[in-house]
Parts: C-alpha cells; sequence; structure tokens
C-alpha cells in the first residue's frame, strides 16, 4: 500500500525510519518542505496554503494514507485537511499529554515543542483533558527544529533548558516535535535518570497498522 509521510523536515525522516523498520514491505513516499521550514513559527493559514499541494502530489501518485510527521500541522490545521482529503486517512502526531501525565509520579511534566504547537487549541485542548492538576513546563525550544535541521545544533543551548526543567523536578519530557529524535540521546543523558523521555513512533506505528488493516 502507498503510503504518505510528510514534515517540514528530517524530523518525518526520524518517523520514515521507524515504519520503514517496522514494515519493510509499505511502500512509503517521504515528503518534506525544507525550503520553508521551520514550521513552527507559522500561523494556520501559512500552513495550510503550504501543505495542500505537497499532499496534492501525495494523492497524485496514489497514497490512501498519508502520516502527518508534524506536530505543528497536526495540532492546527488536520481537522481541515481531514475535511478536505475524505478519501484518504490522515494519521497525526501531537505531544503526548496523556500518556506522560500517566507516566508522572512528581506530576510536574514537560512539553517541548514548536510555539505554533503550544499556542493551538489542540494542545490547550489535551491539557484540559489530561493535565488539569498537573504542572506542565513549557522550555523554550523554539529554535530547536531549525538547528537540528540545518545542524547547527548549539548543545549548551539545549542543556541549559533541559537542566532548566529538571531543576523544577520534571521527571517527564515529552518531545512534543518530531525533529527533537535527532536530540533525542543527548536529551536522555541530560536527565541523568531523573526523567522519562518520551516520544511518539510506536503510537504512530500503532494508528498506522490499524488504518492499513481498514483498507485492507
Ligand atoms: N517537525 C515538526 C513538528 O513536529 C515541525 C518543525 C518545524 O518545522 O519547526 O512540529
Amino acid at each position: 500500500m502507498k503510503i504518505g509521510v510528510f514534515d517540514s523536515g528530517i524530523g518525518g525522516l526520524s518517523v520514515y525510519n521507524a515504519i520503514k523498520k517496522d514494515m519493510p514491505e509499505q511502500e512509503l513516499i517521504f515528503k518534506n518542505d525544507r525550503l520553508n521550514m521551520p514550521y513552527g513559527n507559522k500561523n494556520k493559514e501559512e500552513l495550510y496554503s503550504l501543505v495542500v499541494p505537497i499532499f496534492n502530489e501525495f494523492v497524485d501518485e496514489g497514497c490512501r494514507i498519508i502520516v502527518i510527521a508534524c506536530n505543528t500541522v497536526s495540532t492546527t490545521i488536520i481537522d481541515r485537511l481531514k475535511a478536505k482529503y475524505k478519501d484518504i486517512i490522515l494519521i497525526g502526531v501531537e505531544p503526548m499529554i496523556k500518556e506522560g501525565v500517566s507516566l508522572s509520579k512528581n506530576k510536574i511534566i514537560s512539553v517541548c515543542a514548536t510555539p505554533t504547537t503550544l499556542k493551538s487549541a489542540r494542545y490547550q485542548e489535551l491539557k484540559d483533558n489530561y493535565a488539569k492538576n498537573i504542572v506542565v513546563l513549557e522550555p523554550d525550544c523554539s529554535d530547536w527544529s531549525y538547528m537540528i535541521e540545518n545542524n547547527k545544533i548549539d548543545n549548551e543551548q539545549i542543556s541549559k533548558r533541559i537542566n532548566s526543567v529538571l531543576s523544577k523536578n520534571t521527571d517527564v519530557i515529552i518531545l512534543g516535535c518530531t525533529h527533537y529524535h535527532w536530540i533525542e540521546d543527548q536529551i536522555r543523558q541530560l536527565t541523568k535518570n531523573k526523567a522519562l523521555v518520551i516520544q511518539p513512533e510506536l503510537s504512530i506505528i500503532k494508528k498506522l497498522k490499524q488504518a492499513i488493516k481498514q483498507l485492507s
């Protein structure tokens, strides 16, 4: 089955790699939009007009499922995209607030995500639904996707931001942007086992398997 995987950049590549490893038999087509990345500080209208031409290509190439491997796009415009692409199954990715809260003993979680994701109504809804009586820390990660995409990683800055949430006793760090996969090991080392670092690859694969079953 032809499956499209989309992100602004190399965040999607990490999701593509994870799916490919788990389901080598599927025909995956990866597309990104490096020219216009970062998406993380764009508004809904900008995102919609960038994403639609790329999704049209997926459709023209025969994809029946599109994995939106981008929290920024998923938390802002997935409903609009679902309404436009009614014959395609769209699988989104969003910060794992529910899972993070259930794993946190201290009830202090941290969400690393782009500014647009953190400002989105969907993110607010996730917090309202699952993190009502929980402290949710949101360290400034506004330039991380750009740094990662362009191989300009500022290790000192990342340490500072992660240490700032660790010093507030967070015991769960949620990676709410697929680009952060590429610094996941670094973040994990910084935690010195004081916090769990969680990311969505397994849950995307689970949803994708359900979608494939539904279409078979
Ligand atoms: N990888 C994307 C995400 O999950 C967006 C990164 C960006 O372009 O800023 O949010």
